[in-house]
């Protein structure tokens, strides 16, 4: 498939008023999207595990306008209230769209949206946010081209919402999602995320994902800036190729269940994620003292108990702490006892993999 693919030719229905309404979850990257080419590329596949709990519902209203259209036409309110601000982040993603929802400039839109986590927690909004957009918009593709498929529905929505905020194509689908293009992954593309393909150990299918708020603050860095750093990253090159062996070194763990395996990849691309940070001009340092705090006492924790706990980061100072199913009792009361200190406020957000966006 190409861009052109999504440009819609003619649509056979036309309305004039309506509200649609998605929650999208929120994703976690095994291996990490660091780093992006043209319009919204990635420079190397990932693949992560959709969230359940952290959330983002926007309902999307529109009514057709009067006529002729200049801009788009649009307000924005973030938990009940307009938000100005936000703004430009919406119109530049209305005009990397409009070629593939051409009726863009015809309505008006109100997008009302907010999110299952407090806003000032440090968990990026960006992902649930973008990808609930543009299922809102795809449900309205669907009224006026009611023809078309389930599977490409949910390929644009993705395809779209890539082009809102990268890491947002995963958060389409549920379970483990896979965007960029990878030699030994059928089906994987740069321009989408699609559902991990290969068989997969039960153990994955239900894990858990703990995340610690160390530093609630708003990023020091924000992802897009970052990921421009890796154009002239003396590493570079070399990162985007580990990407890809991590990825194929997975597709055997996820089939057998190789959870010491799975804690390998995960962990070590969480550091070399800070580690490229680290190494960039400017170069940053993304942890806070409490992360490395908490990075040390799961290692600890491993080691005395055999536990297959394990950790990733962001591109912040939080801590996703990662673990099957089976170990929530003891993992919980780990974290209630030994990383609550570290977290603002004792805050820590229980979250596990999820089965994709919904419509409501
Ligand atoms: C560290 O998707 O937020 O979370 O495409 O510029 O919106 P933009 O970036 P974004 O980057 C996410 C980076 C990451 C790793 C990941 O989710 O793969």
């Amino acid at each position: 498939m190409t861009e052109k693919d999504f440009m819609p030719s003619r649509y056979p229905d036309a309305i004039e008023a309506g509200a649609f309404t998605w929650r999208s979850p929120s994703n976690i990257a095994l291996v990490k999207y660091w780093g992006k080419r043209g319009e919204q590329l990635p420079a190397n596949p990932s693949v992560s595990f959709t969230l359940d709990t952290c959330a983002t519902t926007t309902t999307l209203r529109f009514a057709r306008r009067e006529g002729p259209a200049s801009g788009f036409s649009f307000e924005l309110l973030f938990e009940g209230r307009s938000r100005e601000d936000f703004k430009p982040k919406i119109n530049r993603f209305f005009e990397r769209i409009e070629k593939y929802l051409p009726f863009l400039r015809d309505y008006h839109f109100t997008i009302e949206t907010s999110n299952s986590f407090p806003h000032s927690s440090g968990i990026a909004s960006s992902a649930s946010g973008m990808s609930a957009l543009a299922l809102c918009l795809m449900s309205m593709e669907r009224k006026m081209n009611p023809g078309i498929t389930e599977r490409d529905f949910y390929r644009k929505a993705s395809f779209l919402a890539r082009l809102g905020s990268g890491s947002a194509c995963r958060s389409v689908e549920g379970g483990l999602v896979v965007w960029g293009s990878h030699p030994e992954i059928e089906g994987s593309t740069d321009l989408y995320g699609t559902r991990y393909p290969d068989e997969v150990h039960p153990v994955f299918s239900t894990y858990q994902d703990t995340v610690l708020l160390v530093d609630k603050g708003k990023k020091q860095v924000s992802s897009t800036a970052g990921h421009g750093l890796m154009h002239g990253h003396p590493f570079a090159e070399r990162r985007f190729q580990q990407a890809g062996e991590h990825l194929s070194e997975l597709k055997h763990i996820l089939r057998e269940g190789d959870v010491k395996g799975f804690i390998e990849i995960v962990e070590s691309e969480a550091l070399t994620l800070h580690a490229i940070m680290m190494t960039g001009r400017p170069y940053y340092l993304l942890m806070s003292p409490g992360t490395l705090q908490v990075i040390r006492k799961i290692w600890d924790f491993r080691k005395e108990t055999g536990s297959n706990v394990c950790f990733t980061l962001d591109a912040g100072a939080n801590v996703h702490v990662l673990y099957p199913e089976e170990e929530k009792d003891r993992i919980l009361e780990f974290v209630n006892s030994e990383l609550v200190a570290y977290c603002e406020n004792e805050h820590y957000i229980c979250d596990r993999i999820g089965a994709g966006a919904r419509p409501l």
